[in-house]
């Protein structure tokens, strides 16, 4: 068991802990990692999902490079389509998967981050796709996702240049949302989780669908997207309660 699984408040932390090979990821520690978001999706006490590394030097330091070292081009077809299965897990959770980047964030590790729907970073966070460093190009999604979320430049540079960089340049080009003290990540990202999980989960839900759907379509379509979605909610209990809670000038109550 490498994975950590905490829950408080709605809010599930998991942590994934192979500290002695900076919380690299293997076929196995792959599979749990998957089963477990999948969990926290179908778990009705959670509300939002925190991903994060145990210790205070790596998120996750990558893909297996021992394992790599043995694979043929057909094992490297699904171990990179494995980690592919659970970026694709994350991303598309209902529920916000928000990474606290506590360390290393490098190749899969990255790509792990990049799946997530927020990144939090702290100060000693470093981020990187070596892979071309290691004769590889990134395999977890980094060559699609990055460009979308720091621009096709500063993607490539990343990528071609396979140099680490810190977390003030994340955060500079888009890669990390917000940048902490270390000692300060977990608090921080888990006061945003609540910040969510006073919105209408629906509505969070919805959004996500709708923001990462962005990516596939044209804009008419994607706006035809938004407004199908935008409304179908006109109705719903969750809307109502919205709408009149603004009016009756009360917060809304929409988890219970
Ligand atoms: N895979 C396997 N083991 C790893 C690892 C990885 N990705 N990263 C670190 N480790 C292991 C080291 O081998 C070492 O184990 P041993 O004590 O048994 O030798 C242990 O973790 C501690 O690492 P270091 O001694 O190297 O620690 P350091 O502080 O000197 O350096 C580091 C830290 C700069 C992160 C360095 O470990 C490093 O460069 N790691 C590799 C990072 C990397 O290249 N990741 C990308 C992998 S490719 C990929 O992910 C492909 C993809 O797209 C899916």
């Amino acid at each position: 068991m490498f994975i950590k699984k905490e829950i408080n408040d709605q809010i599930c932390i998991i942590t994934i802990d192979r500290q002695d090979a900076l919380n690299a990821m293997n076929p196995d520690i792959l599979r749990e990692l998957d089963q477990t978001i999948k969990g926290c999706i179908s778990d009705q006490s959670i509300g939002v999902i925190i991903i994060t590394g145990a210790g205070e030097k790596a998120f996750i330091a990558g893909a297996d490079i021992k394992v790599m070292q043995n694979l043929d081009s057909k094992g490297a077809l699904e171990f990179g389509k494995l980690g592919q299965e659970v970026t694709m897990t994350i991303e598309d959770s209902p529920k916000p998967v928000l990474a606290a980047v506590n360390g290393f964030a490098l190749g899969g590790g990255c790509e792990i981050s990049i799946a997530c729907h927020v990144r939090f970073a702290s100060e000693n966070a470093m981020f990187a796709q070596p892979e071309v460093k290691l004769g590889l190009i990134p395999g977890w999604g980094g060559t699609q996702r990055l460009p979308r979320i720091v621009g096709k430049g500063n993607a490539t540079e990343l990528i071609i240049g396979g140099h680490m960089i810190d977390a003030h340049e994340a955060l500079r080009i888009g890669l990390a949302n917000k940048v902490f003290p270390q000692d300060q990540l977990l608090d921080e990202t888990i006061k945003f989780a609540k910040l969510i999980l006073g919105n209408g989960p629906d509505c969070v839900a919805e959004s996500l669908r709708c923001i990462n759907d962005s990516a596939g379509h044209s804009l008419i379509e994607g706006l035809n997207l938004e407004v199908e979605a935008f409304s179908e909610l006109f109705g719903t209990d969750e809307t109502n309660e919205g709408l009149n809670a603004f009016v009756e000038k009360r917060k809304p109550d929409f988890r219970n």
